[in-house]
């Protein structure tokens, strides 16, 4: 099995979590075109959606499904995204695709967190996947030094603009032993907008397409 077919099993996995008729949060990222199209074979049973980027917007309008700016819309039942990594809390990595500081957004606002990944993306420790951090342009340089003093090697994701206008820089060479702790240090570096760990808003629940059928971590 391909690791883009396990990532289509566990997408296809995340319909039975959308039991409301309401508005469904959906993320970006390969794993969440998986989703969008199996969230298509549903649509007549739902609102809509909220979205956490351009691209997945573009994809749900594609299929005809409503996409609501998140300030018309008071409740997200639960919010569909995958990850680079997740460790055994359901403490994830994310922004791969860029999208980490909307896809923060949803999580919060969410009653539910459902994240798919193919297995693969199941780790001890946070960190292995460098670690994206959205970034004012004006602050890349002084927000890259600051990161170097917590340790962290940041590599500028050179012509990549986010849908917020901003930079990335992808933060290596880190052991995340205390993700919250690191998470909150992060935000507190003037210029950063965002940081792609996603630990005092953790999934809450982890559907990962494996070889044996989708395995459900909560
Ligand atoms: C995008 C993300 C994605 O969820 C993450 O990068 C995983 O991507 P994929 O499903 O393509 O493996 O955080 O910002």
């Amino acid at each position: 099995m391909t690791a883009d077919e396990m990532k289509k099993q566990a997408a296809w996995s995340a319909l039975e979590y959308i039991t409301t008729d309401g508005v469904v949060g959906v993320g970006t990222g390969s794993t969440v075109n998986h989703f969008i199209d199996a969230l298509a074979t549903i649509k007549g049973r739902i609102e809509g959606a909220v979205s956490s980027s351009n691209a997945s917007t573009q994809r749900l309008k594609d299929y005809g499904i409503h996409v609501f700016d998140l300030n018309e819309v008071k409740e997200v039942a639960v919010y569909v995204d995958g990850a680079d990594e997740s460790n055994h809390n359901l403490q994830l990595v994310k922004g791969g695709g860029g999208a980490l500081t909307r896809e923060k957004i949803i999580a919060a606002v969410a009653d539910k967190f459902v994240c798919i990944a193919d297995a693969t993306k199941l780790v001890d420790v946070l960190g292995k996947f460098p670690l994206p951090v959205e970034v004012i342009p004006m602050a890349r340089s002084y927000v890259a030094r600051e990161i170097v003093k917590l340790g962290g090697q940041p590599v500028y994701r050179e012509g990549v603009i986010t849908d917020n206008h901003n930079v990335i820089l992808d933060v290596h060479g880190l052991d995340i032993m205390e993700p919250i702790k690191l998470e909150k240090k992060l935000n507190d570096i003037v210029g950063v907008v965002t940081n792609g760990l996603f630990a005092m808003r953790p999934a809450d629940v982890l559907l990962l397409g494996t070889e044996n059928g989708t395995q459900t971590v909560n």
